[in-house]
């Protein structure tokens, strides 16, 4: 209860009593205490307007649904909230906090105003949570803008990072036109998206969708992604990593990597992809690594189910990583990819090599699997090639391009 009153005491005379009022309910019949606390930020002080900034209001729910020893809702209604840079941290005192998100919140039009802060919206150390619905709107654009023009540029922020927390499920959250990536899931378990939409230009830069690292148990179901970078992209020390039903494009795929870029980092084990459809992407199914020592991996990769139309790279390794030849050059990458698995795979590729498994020479790939695949050149107009260097592994059934190992 300290926690509680200490979160309101900033809030304002409208908050102090809705807390009166709340805390009522709490003392006086404890058969309440089984339903939730509810807190709506516009009674907070939040204005739908899309020009008030409500960042306090937010932050103030917040502290109160944190705080509360019941489960708690916070309820965002229809409208527009500007919101700037906002951490939400736990621990907190009940395991059943629920978002329900009808409404926008945007960021500040004035990318200055988040500046270098890296994230919009930060979520750390929560167990227990759901958010569903609810638009983010980074408002990207002049920030992108910026950066084309070679100007001198804040780098921006992500959205909505997830950090060190575990138990989390989000239900049809839409992202737009973030600065820097969209979703950031870091140091997480157990933690389901879906419904996700995620959507940016496709030549906006580093807007990945849904970035996930350091994390285990992760599930990113039925979503619709299209950005400049990455749709999703897997980092160091994920496993345990499920991503179903998801469409992807424009973007540059679905990406594991890049790995490799640290001398010592945990590998990534275990990640399914399964029923996915690219459209004019940059690259389908990929593993990356950096070409320089490092003690990462990839195992126990299956991709299975993808549809490719028109992508460039539709199955692509590519273990010599070394943008702009700094820090790498002639060197080898220490990540060891073993493992995996392509299992129907169709469509069309936009370029000739369809199938390119290109892996270190210190630690070839070893355990690729090949089986059901039909990738076909310039819609089906042309035969589609492979090629492979320093890969190992075995083709089953229908492979087409016919396999190199
Ligand atoms: C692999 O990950 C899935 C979740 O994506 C999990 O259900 C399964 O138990 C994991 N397998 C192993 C061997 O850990």
């Amino acid at each position: 209860m300290a926690l509680m009153m200490n979160s309101h005491g900033s809030l304002g005379g409208a908050s102090l009593l809705f807390m009166v009022f709340h805390i009522a309910i709490v003392s006086s019949q404890a058969a309440i205490a089984l339903s939730a606390a509810k807190y709506d930020v516009v009674s907070l002080g939040a204005k739908p307007d899309g020009i008030k900034d409500s960042t306090q209001a937010f932050v103030g729910a917040w502290l109160a649904a944190c705080g509360s020893e019941m489960p708690a809702t916070i309820t965002v209604p229809l409208g527009r909230f500007l919101v700037g840079g906002a951490t939400f941290s736990g621990p907190c005192k009940n395991n059943a906090i629920r978002w329900q998100i009808e409404g926008v919140i945007t960021a500040p039009a004035d990318y200055n105003v988040l500046g270098n802060v890296g994230t919009w919206l930060l979520f750390q150390q929560v167990d227990g949570m759901s958010i569903s619905g609810g638009v983010l709107d980074g408002q990207g654009a002049a920030l992108w803008a910026c950066k084309a023009s070679g100007k001198n540029c804040p780098s921006g922020a992500t959205t909505i990072v997830f950090s060190d927390s575990r138990n989390i499920a989000v239900s049809r959250l839409t992202s737009l036109n973030s600065q820097l990536f969209h979703i950031v899931i870091n140091g997480c378990q157990n933690m389901r998206l879906q419904g996700a939409k995620v959507f940016a230009s496709g030549n906006s830069p580093n807007t990945d969708g849904v970035h996930v690292q350091l994390s285990s148990g992760v599930t990113i179901m039925n979503s619709k992604i299209g950005t400049g970078d990455d749709c999703v992209s897997i980092g160091a020390g994920t496993t345990n990593l499920w991503i179903e039903n998801v469409a992807c494009g424009p973007g540059h795929g679905i990406s594991i990597g890049s790995l490799g870029k640290d001398a010592v980092e945990p590998g990534v084990e275990n990640v399914t992809v399964k029923n996915v459809v690219f459209r004019g992407t940059q690259n389908g199914l990929r593993i990356k690594s950096w070409g320089r020592p490092s003690s990462g991996f990839a195992k126990n990769i299956l991709f299975q189910h993808a549809i490719m139309s028109n992508v460039n790279n539709p199955v692509v390794i590519d273990q010599n990583y070394c943008p702009n030849n700094i820090n790498c050059p002639g060197q080898f990458s220490g990540v060891k990819i073993s493992d995996v698995t392509y299992q129907d795979i169709h469509g069309t590729s936009a370029t000739e090599v369809a199938v390119k498994f290109d892996c270190s020479l210190k630690n070839p790939c070893t355990g690729i699997r090949l089986e059901d695949v039909k990738l076909t050149y310039k819609n089906d107009q042309q035969p589609a090639q492979a090629s492979c260097i320093n890969a190992g592994g075995l083709a089953y059934g229908l492979v087409q391009p016919s396999s190199c190992f």
